[in-house]
């Protein structure tokens, strides 16, 4: 391993944040440890999600430490283990617990994170595809599971929302492949995207957005909801009895302005999930059924691939809302 890797390295100056693309010197005790079993990590790919976008262009949030190196996935290989379940040449997967937030995370040559924060890869899945997958995919496998767990079967009618961001896209291709039948509820007018990831039916946002009824029509067996609020609310109101909602995002708002009666006339199920500090046996599981049924011609489609030094630019950008797909940053030429 060279003596000197790149990364980029977030400051805050009087006049605002600056990223800059830097040469660190291979110094491992500056890398900071959380705990025993360290690994240190050759990363390969890194990708730009909203709270990385966030964390470099709005000072004191998501990051509140400078200098800092931001990024909050990353997959690589392991140069340096501490930790038994991994060795040298192991390739890994780090999401959440804090990476890239409170942790040095992925905009980095090399990282070092505890080895209970790493999932070695699926068998037959490689670098690439992992970082398309990251935190959307695995979100969404958790809520299908999740869903499952509450009795959801497949043929059943699984409701989408925000059906073209990351965790609807990956919502949508998993839910179709394990044979449930999918409705799409969506902002955007043009629908050719999602009968392409396979939703079976497109509905406009708006459906969901209107006023809310304690009890509505029953339209639903089941739904994978990242907007919260008023659709969040609209959604419990139009589940099917004793059907179940998975809730992970909060883009619509974070409030949920609902009544008890889809809980107690209707049974029906309100489940959280949360992917960031996910215990390691569910993540890996996750990341197995993850293996089994995506595959890399469906993850080329969503890939914009991006070198280092471009990630504060694509931020800009992301927080204009102008980027769609998965934006994968190579930290080697
Ligand atoms: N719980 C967890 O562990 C976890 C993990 C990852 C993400 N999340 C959360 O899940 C949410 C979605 O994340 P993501 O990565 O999928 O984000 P994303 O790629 O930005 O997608 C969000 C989608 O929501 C829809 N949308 C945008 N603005 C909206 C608005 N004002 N009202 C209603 N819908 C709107 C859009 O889809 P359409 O145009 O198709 O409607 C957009 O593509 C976020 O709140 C994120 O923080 C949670």
């Amino acid at each position: 391993m060279k003596d000197s890797f790149q990364a980029l390295v977030l400051d805050k100056k009087d006049d605002g944040l600056h990223s800059t693309v830097t040469d660190v010197k291979l110094k491992l005790d500056a890398l900071p440890k959380e705990e025993d079993g360290n690994v240190l990590i050759e990363v390969h790919y890194s990708a730009l999600n909203y709270k990385d976008a966030l964390g470099l262009t709005e000072p004191g949030k998501i990051v509140n430490q400078y200098p800092f190196i931001p990024g909050c996935e990353f997959v690589g290989k392991v140069v340096e283990s501490d930790h038994l379940d991994f060795k040298t040449g192991d390739e890994v997967i780090a999401t959440g617990f804090g990476i890239g937030e409170r942790h040095f995370g992925g905009f980095s040559q090399v990282a070092q994170v505890p080895g209970n924060w790493l999932v070695k890869l699926p068998k037959g899945m490689n670098m690439r595809d992992a970082i398309a997958i990251g935190t959307p995919g695995l979100t969404a496998m958790l809520s299908i599971d999740a869903l499952e767990h509450a009795g959801v079967r497949p043929g059943e009618e699984v409701l989408v929302t925000g059906a073209t961001g990351g965790v609807g896209s990956f919502s949508v291709i998993l839910l179709r492949k394990l044979g449930y039948h999918v409705i799409a509820s969506t902002g955007k007018t043009d629908s050719p995207y999602l009968h392409e990831l396979g939703a079976d039916t497109v509905i406009p946002r708006h459906e969901l957005e209107g006023p809310i009824r304690p009890l509505a029509r029953q339209r639903f067996d089941a739904a994978i909801d990242s907007i919260g609020g008023t659709t969040l609310a609209n959604i419990l109101s139009q589940i099917r009895y004793e059907g179940a909602v998975a809730a992970c995002g909060l883009v619509g708002g974070s409030d949920l302005p609902t009544t008890v009666y889809p809980f107690i006339l209707r049974g029906v199920k309100l489940i959280g999930i949360d992917s960031v500090m996910q215990p390691i046996e569910r993540r890996l599981k996750a990341w197995e059924r993850l293996g089994e049924l995506l595959d890399s011609n469906v993850l080329d489609h969503m890939i914009h691939e991006i070198p280092l030094h471009d990630v504060p630019r694509q931020a800009e950008a992301m927080m204009r809302g102008e980027l769609s797909g998965r934006t994968v940053v190579r930290l080697h030429n």
